[in-house]
């Protein structure tokens, strides 16, 4: 395997708009040498997210970005990626629906996870619907975005358990954590394949 030193790794950007823990888990990831990511910006819509903490305690660039107008967002978030010559997005807990331009108008890779086995449950509360539904398992998945929500090529998927006694809670703890392997296995898969 090719040494990656900082100046030839791939400039990465991650999306976040709440926790951050895969955005964790990825800056952890970005620092070890095998890493084929730079994490070098970090954007989101939600001032108080608590992710923005990791920008702090990393010294890595953040921006917010106000998505009131979703148009002129979009718009600026573009004008951050080119400024910082960002080839990668990592969408991590990212909840604004891209548009079709935007997707467009990026020329690198976007990639997101999302915490179902896609193509099931895409959308908002997947844990509890894959409970409703009496599923034996969930997971998660790593995909490539395109401009239909969580349908793009999927790159990796994690299975996990569901037990009789799980709560949506418990389920997205035990999700949660295998996000935080799936990613950075899915970010080596297409890099060093
Ligand atoms: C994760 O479950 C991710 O799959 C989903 O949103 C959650 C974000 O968690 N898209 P965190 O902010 O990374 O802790």
């Amino acid at each position: 395997m090719a040494l990656l030193t900082g100046s030839n790794k791939i400039k990465t950007s991650v999306f976040i708009s709440g926790n951050g823990s895969n955005l964790k888990s990825l800056i952890k990831f970005s620092k070890q040498r095998k890493s084929p990511i730079l994490i070098q910006l970090i954007i989101t819509d939600n001032l108080y997210a608590k992710g923005l903490n990791y920008a702090k305690h990393y010294k890595i660039k953040k921006k917010i970005i106000d998505f009131k107008n979703k148009n002129l967002a979009e718009k600026k978030i573009i004008f951050e990626l080119k400024k910082n010559k960002i080839d990668c997005v990592c969408l991590a807990g990212f909840m604004r629906i891209l548009s079709k331009n935007f997707i467009k108008n990026f020329k690198g890779k976007i990639l997101n996870i999302h915490p179902s086995l896609l193509p099931k449950y895409k959308g908002l509360n997947t844990h509890q619907r894959a409970i409703n539904k009496k599923e034996k398992f969930s997971g998660c998945t790593v995909h490539f975005v395109s401009s239909k929500l969580d349908s793009g090529k999927i790159i990796l998927q994690k299975k996990v358990r569901i037990k009789s006694n799980d709560t949506p809670k418990k389920l997205a703890k035990k999700i949660l954590a295998q996000e935080h392997k799936l990613y950075p296995k899915a970010i080596l898969k297409i890099f060093n394949p």
